[in-house]
């Protein structure tokens, strides 16, 4: 399988539009060893022609235009983008839907927690009914952290695909928000992702909001191939420090890599072949590649992503 990495920045995308952090002012005015970055999706294929688009950014024409995989143009009217799969209902991973309403009904695949977002706090669904129509396919979670169904995605062949719940946050709009659920766990709010090449047997687990990792999502890391995961923040206090947010990373629902518990003694523990980084915020110093943190990383055998990476299994 082939996963492109369309777009690798959290929220905000780097540099971000307001903003004159040490990272964006570095890389409007080259300065820093950096490259920029839209908001983070990725496309995932087994044959190179049919996609199923993971989450869709704001930025997502952007991203089709540099892909032309993505592209195969076997009509007048036509897209290698086949479904729509989203991991959240968070701004940066959903409004691009609404970019994608010229074409056929398009069939979006999500939690019904995400889906009731999409129906009321940020009425996409509705919206585009006036539009393209989108056809939900429920993203159905097995409770207690037993192995949920997994799933193929029609005229999507040779990839698997088995969702996995995880603790992270919905989005600011979202009355799960704040709202503790029986079990968090099973909540539904964010997912990660299996992705399994069904010929070779080759797998990516695939989170791009990861808060905290219960030992089911663990035990998935580490039979997976290659991980591909929250890299939004170094510091657990990142915005606080930078005097921009009064929210930790944990309120955002988001592991810092830095510290004891942090991404990079979780991904230590890991076996996985590749470790890749994806969702970074702006502010994040791993973005200026001659930082000692970057540095830090390459000891620990963790890549960054970057927009047009492209990962083979
Ligand atoms: C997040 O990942 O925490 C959100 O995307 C932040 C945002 O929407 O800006
Ligand atoms: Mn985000
Ligand atoms: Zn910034």
């Amino acid at each position: 399988m082939k996963i492109i990495v369309l777009g690798s920045a959290a929220g905000g995308g780097f540099p971000q539009w307001n903003c004159n952090c040490r990272n964006c002012a570095g890389v409007r005015n080259g300065t820093i060893n950096a490259t920029a970055r839209t908001q983070s999706s990725i496309a995932v294929s087994a044959d190179g022609t049919n996609w199923v688009l993971i989450n869709a950014s704001p930025d997502i024409l952007a991203q089709i235009r540099a892909t032309p995989a993505l592209q195969p143009a076997r009509a007048v009217r036509d897209s290698g983008i086949a479904a729509v799969m989203l991991m959240d209902a968070q701004v940066d991973h959903v409004t691009g839907l609404l970019m994608l309403r010229e074409g056929r009904p398009l069939p979006l695949y999500c939690t019904a927690s995400v889906w009731g977002d999409l129906n009321t706090g940020l009425p996409l669904a509705p919206v585009l009914s006036h539009y393209c129509g989108v056809l939900w396919h429920e993203l159905a979670l097995a409770p207690g952290g037993a192995a949920a169904p997994s799933l193929q995605v029609p005229g999507v062949e040779g990839i698997r695909f088995t969702p996995l719940a995880l603790r992270s946050k919905a989005p600011p709009y979202s009355p799960h928000r704040e709202r503790p659920q029986v079990d968090a766990n099973i909540s539904g709010d964010n997912i990660g992702l299996l992705i399994e090449d069904t010929a070779s047997g080759k797998t990516v687990f695939y989170a791009p909001g990861l808060g905290a990792i219960d030992p089911q999502i663990e035990a998935v890391m580490q039979s997976s191939d290659c991980v591909l995961v929250d890299g939004t923040f170094w510091r657990a206090d990142e915005m606080i420090a930078l005097g921009f947010s009064t929210k930790s990373a944990a309120d955002m629902g988001h592991l810092p890599q830095s510290g004891e518990a942090g991404m990079i003694a979780v991904l230590d523990r890991v076996k996985a072949r590749r470790k890749v980084l994806i969702h970074i915020n702006n502010t994040n110093p791993i973005l200026d590649e001659d930082s000692e943190q970057r540095a830090t990383l390459a000891r620990h055998e963790i890549e960054v992503a970057f927009d047009g990476m492209e990962i083979c299994l």
